[in-house]
């Protein structure tokens, strides 16, 4: 999809329009001759995509929503927002999958679905897959993997338009990181799995969880990781820059 290192910034429910003035300094960032190795996608609550979209239009920063609805265009459904409703409004991505949602009772089944809508809407998606804190403890990671990436992917045909993201659910706001030993173990074996089964050729698998201006100078020497799906950091542009510095330098 890219050779530039990731740097996604999920806002999940925190974000305003005086927050949104802060990305100024990461806008400029972006743009500086410093910067050639990085892409930042920005995914604020839906209130916020119009004003990031029009203030990083002269950028090459992309913008994308942190969920969709499973049906594409519309329907009876209060509260929900479309993939072709996301894509009118600038956005060129969309999160699927995020742990908080499956923990209101999305299913494998209903990922699927917003995949395949939301890859037919022409938007990216960063499908986030984890496992819980239980599961890893009863050793049933790679299994649980498996299981969410086979069934999120069920018919889903434009593979190349999907970014992956692992996020163990243990470790997201909690601090806690897997080792690196570990870690790269599970993205080489993730890599594998996606090339052999799916057969595509260079999957991009991004990290997400607890990542912070400290470990990210860790993190960076896993070569498997194309980038980072930052929650509570990206919120903060100075360390938000400071991660993006600290990984490109
Ligand atoms: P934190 O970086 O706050 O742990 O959140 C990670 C996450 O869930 C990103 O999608």
């Amino acid at each position: 999809m890219t050779n530039k290192i990731l740097f996604i910034a999920n806002w999940k429910m925190f974000g305003t329009k005086k927050t949104v003035k802060t990305i100024n300094n990461v806008i400029k960032f972006s743009k500086s001759k410093h910067n050639k190795k990085a892409k930042i996608i920005y995914c604020p609550p839906y209130t916020l995509i119009d004003s990031i979209v029009k203030k990083t239009k002269n950028s090459e920063i992309d913008v994308g929503a942190q969920n969709c609805h499973f049906e594409k265009n519309t329907g009876p459904f209060t509260g929900s927002i479309s993939a072709d409703m996301i894509k009118e409004s600038g956005a060129k991505l969309v999160i699927i999958g995020h742990s908080e949602v499956r923990m209101q009772g999305e299913t494998n089944l209903i990922i699927n679905k917003k995949i395949i809508n939301a890859l037919h809407t022409k938007l990216k998606v960063i499908f986030c897959f984890g496992e819980t804190l239980k599961e890893k403890k009863s050793n049933k990671t790679k299994l649980v993997l498996k299981k969410q990436l086979i069934l999120g992917l069920k018919y889903v045909k434009n593979l190349n338009n999907i970014i992956f993201a692992y996020e163990p659910v243990w470790s997201i706001g909690t601090g806690k990181v897997l080792d690196n030993k570990n870690l790269r173990t599970q993205f080489l074996y993730l890599k594998k799995f996606l090339k052999t089964k799916y057969k595509i050729k260079k999957p991009t698998i991004v990290y997400g969880g607890s990542v912070n201006d400290k470990n990210i100078l860790n993190l960076k020497k896993i070569n498997e990781i194309d980038g980072f799906l930052i929650g509570g950091a990206s919120t903060n542009s100075k360390k938000f820059i400071d991660i993006i510095k600290k990984t490109i330098n």
